[in-house]
């Protein structure tokens, strides 16, 4: 049925976007698996959902996408498939590059770099040099990163700072710990996304999160269509946002 409450009702080109869109893409194993594949090609089809999904999203006009690639807790999987991964990554921004600038995509990668490997630095390095001035839609891939990880950074250095004698401790407001967060300058996401039916953050965005709506889809990620993300954003034009106030009259 398709009523004023039915999600798929509102797909229309003039129903408003978030303004950042962040998404947990998971379910690649699952994907392959239930193909029979091998599960290098669940991530290799990945890569291709995650084109589609960028190009749509600037389409659509969001703002900021947010994409998660490779937790902090990815390590723990087998040696060759933290290499497939780590390999994805590469190919995706040499292939993709020249392509997302043209499109006047901005990338930025958040995450612990100092881990990876020199050459994979350099790609990411590569860019965001290079497509630092776009403006059209802002694409940040979070790659080795952890939620906890980054909260734990930001204290560092704001530890180091005092310490130093250039933070005056009684100064410190949640814009100084957003200030030392990776994803500093950027807003927080208004809609988070998980595909493969998991319910859970896996350590993704803790601090950004504090008031974004989540929305949870059962398709597996390489199976995640420009309308699967049109469905999030209906269910998300749908929701009461009160941030602890009272809803709108
Ligand atoms: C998401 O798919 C990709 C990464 C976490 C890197 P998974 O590899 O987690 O696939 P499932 O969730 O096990 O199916
Ligand atoms: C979260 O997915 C990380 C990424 C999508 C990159 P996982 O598949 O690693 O999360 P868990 O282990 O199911 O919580
Ligand atoms: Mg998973």
């Amino acid at each position: 049925m398709m009523g004023r409450s039915d999600p798929a009702a509102n797909e229309t080109e003039a129903a408003p976007v978030p303004r950042h869109v962040a998404i947990i893409m998971d379910g690649n194993r699952r994907w392959a698996a239930r193909r029979h594949l091998p599960r290098q090609l669940g991530h290799r089809q990945g890569v291709e959902a995650v084109r589609v999904i960028t190009r749509a999203a600037g389409e659509m006009g969001i703002g900021y996408l947010t994409l998660y690639g490779f937790s902090s807790e990815n390590w723990n999987r087998p040696a060759d498939e933290v290499s497939d991964l780590m390999g994805l990554l590469k190919l995706f921004i040499r292939r993709d590059l020249a392509e997302l600038h043209h499109n006047g995509v901005q990338v930025r990668i958040i995450g612990d770099r100092e881990h990876l490997d020199d050459d994979i630095v350099a790609l990411i390095e590569e860019a965001e040099q290079l497509t630092r001035n776009n403006t059209r839609l802002k694409l940040i891939i979070a790659f080795n990163y952890g939620g906890q990880n980054e909260i734990t950074s930001a204290v560092r250095r704001i530890a180091h700072e005092v310490k130093e004698g250039r933070l005056d401790p009684e100064t410190i407001t949640q814009a100084t710990v957003a200030a030392h967060l990776d994803t500093a300058g950027i807003p927080d996401p208004d809609l988070i996304i998980r595909t493969s039916g998991e319910k859970r953050l896996s350590n993704f965005l803790l601090w950004q999160s504090a008031y974004a709506e989540l929305v949870f889809s059962d398709v597996y990620w390489p199976d995640f269509s420009p309308d699967h993300l049109k469905q999030a954003i209906a269910e998300f034009n749908l929701r009461d946002r009160r941030f602890g106030a009272v809803a709108a009259p």
